[in-house]
């Protein structure tokens, strides 16, 4: 079993992202943190609650950061994920005293920090928000680096295909939520693998394929059809799809399963500065000149491909 914390700004696709991990037994959830993003932190956390209570009843929710650690928060992506975050479901309106007692008393960071002490060389930090609680939780223990067993960053793009970001040309939005974070964890000693966009966007949820979770799923089929409703009418108006990327619930398929996808190793960057500001960059191996920027830092290991009928046959079994 996987013990994990989960650090998330639901959002939709992390809603879907965290029933999966929730239902399937080789994943043991120790903790949800929360950060901003997808929308603001007092809603993200909220969510987080309303989730655990939901589907994962017992799991704590720590509630972490509302801004990045240099810039001001950006925007909350309401037309993406909804005005609550979570497909316009109204779960304002649900959040009971069930829901909040959920909530940790420690800030995201320091739940991090107390929750790898307690477990050395056991936890996987699955983080699919800005990287912000994860560089605070480096800030305030260092050695946390040296005690997790992976982690796994949904984010960034690596122009596999061309695609460079969703947010800008050169950024994908969780880097872009906070690349002085993504920097320093990139930079860290602790075993990163990314998922980002050359994989997240070549697995597609199509609406048949969701049709046929809400089907069959039960109570989490139904709420995964219900959630992805808003979220798939951007992706038609925005991309013309028919369904929705997978991209959260990837983070969670390569932890269960990573032979299912390829990759490549070498230093990353988050650019922190300028017109590409949080577009990520990988040091290819074949390049042998110097790289000072990159060459005295730690190899991440980076997704290029996937089997993507196995990852959505792995989600749909696991629903
Ligand atoms: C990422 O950005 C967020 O909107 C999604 O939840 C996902 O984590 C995709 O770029
Ligand atoms: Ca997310």
């Amino acid at each position: 079993q996987h013990k994990v914390i989960y650090d998330t700004d639901p959002g939709v696709d992390d809603a879907m992202a965290l029933v999966f991990q929730a239902l399937h037994g080789d994943i043991e959830l120790l903790g949800i943190t929360s950060v901003f993003g997808n929308a603001t932190v007092e809603t993200t956390t909220r969510n987080a609650c309303y989730l655990a209570a939901r589907f994962a009843p017992g799991v704590p929710v720590a509630r972490g950061a509302q801004a990045p650690l240099k810039r001001t928060a950006p925007e909350p992506l309401g037309w993406i994920h909804g005005d609550d975050g979570l497909g316009n479901l109204g779960v304002s309106a649900t959040l009971d005293g069930e829901a909040r007692a959920a909530l940790d008393a420690r800030p995201a960071h320091r739940f991090i920090v107390d929750t790898v002490r307690a477990y050395p060389g056991e936890v996987t930090l699955i983080a699919v928000g800005p990287l912000t609680n994860l560089a605070l939780a480096l800030a305030e223990d260092p050695q946390v680096a040296t005690l997790v067993k992976q982690v796994v960053v949904m984010g960034g793009a690596f122009g596999t295909d061309g695609i460079h970001g969703n947010v800008t040309p050169a950024a994908e939005a969780n880097m872009l939520g906070d690349p002085d974070a993504a920097d320093i964890v990139f930079g860290a000693s602790w075993p990163v693998a990314i998922v980002g966009l050359d994989v997240t966007q070549k697995t597609i949820m199509t609406t048949d394929y969701l049709a046929a979770i809400r089907d069959r799923g039960g109570e989490a089929g139904r709420f995964v059809w219900d959630v992805s409703r808003h979220y798939e009418d951007f992706h038609r108006a925005s991309a013309e799809l028919d369904g929705i990327y997978v991209h959260d619930s990837s983070a969670v398929a390569y932890v269960l399963a990573p032979h299912l996808y390829t990759t490549r190793s070498g230093p990353v960057r988050a650019l922190t500065e300028g017109i590409a500001v949080g577009h990520t960059v990988q040091k290819p191996v074949s390049l042998t000149v110097p790289a000072p920027d990159w060459d005295d830092r730690p190899s991440c290991t980076v997704c290029v491909g996937v089997d993507t009928e196995a990852m959505l046959a792995l989600y749909e079994r696991t629903l």
